[in-house]
């Protein structure tokens, strides 16, 4: 059975979220926090959401919706019954039961760990804290953020953990754009260094997910987060270190691996491209290295893998320019169509995307470059604002070459090979319906 110094504030919360009375704050209303505040919403639970960016919050506010893995009319359901609210500052942090961190966990340029907004928000957290809440986090960090540097903030407070307020972490594993694992049916990992924050975290989550996974710790739960960022991480390289091996072989690397996945067992298919991009797999596996060093453990593996997957966009400028070379074609003299800028199909988001060093590679060449994006209207590289250019048969002929640096679904690849002079395709989109096509050149 469970004790603790407190066991009616225990039973009290525990009884609140089973009977969805709690209210739950959502701290960070973006990719990771907006789904999460409308899941959350959608089975009973009154939700404030505390968003700094004001454009958002009033956003969220007319259940104008900027997330797509965000249905429209949920969230006009939600807003319109009251039950998701969002607000600019920490100020009903006291009536709240439930408080979820979903902030960035960005890099500084020497590639540590920014974890500036998880102490801002925990300081304010703090600053309010009152017996009988429970505080997670779900943003990715390194082993050691919750229990080193949350709580320390957190107890400043005169409040103890595990006896006056439960803490623990529980890493978001959304993959947007994915239609199959929603956060409903995605197993969720969650970890605590006291079992009283376990066991509430724990109930807490079972509210909206089917499958809840306790780790023994916080720094566990950290682990597991950071380690499967990295596995893609370092498989992505692998693939994209075949792609540099057998350009150089003369070999297709696409029917290596198509042949290769052909196996029934001990392998898993990771496809090669322009780099790696979005808010986690060029972040996260730094934050691992970062902590490794404070034991004076190096991690190789992550070191490798980030050196490969963020020399590709150079490998795509090389292999621009050689296809330009046949045509005879000087770099400075060309012009190029980069068609795709999200770092992922079919989704908006362009952060940190490998078409982004593409298109900087191409333009510090003094080649023109325009791009296509169906879900980015708009982009800035190194200060210069770049508009998304119609993808009309006239604008295709009118280009040198058409890099696909993103595969986007809702893009007529019959038109662009019909229409381009040469296409150099770094995801593979058109090996399937318009395979050894001539004007085609593979990564
Ligand atoms: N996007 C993903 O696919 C994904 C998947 C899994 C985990 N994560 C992790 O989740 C965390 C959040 O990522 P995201 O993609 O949702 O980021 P995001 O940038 O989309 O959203 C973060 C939100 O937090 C807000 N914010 C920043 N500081 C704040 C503050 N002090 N007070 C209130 N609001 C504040 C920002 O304005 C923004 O709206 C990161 O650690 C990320 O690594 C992201």
């Amino acid at each position: 059975m469970i004790t603790t110094l407190e066991p009616q504030l225990l039973q009290t919360l525990r009884d609140k979220i089973t009977a969805r009375t709690a209210l739950i704050g959502v701290v960070g209303l973006g990719y990771v926090g907006l789904p999460f505040a409308v899941e959350k919403a959608k089975v009973g639970f009154k939700v404030v959401g505390i968003e700094q960016n004001p454009r958002r919050a009033e956003r969220v506010n007319r259940a104008d919706n900027y997330i797509s893995d965000v249905s429209d009319d949920e969230l006009r359901q939600v807003v319109a019954s009251g039950r998701l609210h969002a607000e600019t500052d920490f100020a009903r942090v006291t009536e709240l039961d439930v408080v979820v961190i979903c902030v960035p966990t960005p890099l500084t340029k020497n590639l540590a760990p920014d974890l500036s907004y998880i102490e801002s928000v925990t300081s304010e957290i703090a600053a309010r804290l009152r017996p009988g809440q429970l505080i997670t986090l779900e943003s990715t960090t390194y082993p050691g953020t919750t229990d080193e540097v949350m709580r320390p903030l957190l107890e400043r407070s005169g409040l103890k953990q595990g006896q006056e307020f439960w803490l623990a972490h529980s890493p978001e594993r959304v993959d947007p754009g994915n239609r199959r694992y929603t956060t409903k049916n995605t197993n969720k990992v969650v970890g605590a260094s006291d079992p009283w924050s376990l066991d509430l975290a724990t109930c807490f989550y079972q509210q909206t997910i089917d499958h809840i996974v306790p780790v023994s710790s916080a720094k566990a739960a950290e682990l597991v987060k950071v380690f499967e960022n990295t596995f893609r991480a370092v498989n992505i390289a692998l693939v994209n270190e075949l792609a540099l091996l057998c350009d150089r072989l003369g070999l297709n690397v696409w029917e290596v691996l198509d042949a290769a996945n052909t196996k029934p067992f001990g392998i898993m298919p990771f496809y090669p491209g322009p780099g790696v991009g979005g808010h986690c797999i060029p972040i996260d596996p730094h934050y691992l290295e970062w902590k490794a060093k404070e034991y004076n453990f190096n991690t190789h593996f992550i070191a490798l893998a980030g050196e490969i997957n963020r020399s590709m966009p150079e490998f795509v400028r090389d292999k621009a320019w050689r296809v330009l070379n046949r045509l005879g074609i000087a770099p400075s003299r060309a012009k190029v169509l980069v068609l795709g800028v999200s770092y992922k199909k079919d989704l908006a988001d362009w952060r940190e995307s490998p078409a982004i060093e593409v298109i900087k590679l191409l333009l510090h060449d003094h080649a023109q470059v325009s791009y296509h994006d169906p879900y980015v209207p708009q982009i800035e590289v190194d200060g210069h604002a770049l508009t998304s250019a119609p993808l009309r048969p006239e604008s295709l002929a009118s280009h040198d070459l058409v890099i696909i640096t993103t595969d986007h679904s809702a893009v007529d690849y019959g038109l662009v090979l019909e229409q381009a002079r040469a296409v150099l395709d770094t995801r593979g989109v058109t090996r399937r319906q318009h395979p050894n096509h001539p004007k085609v050149t593979l990564l």
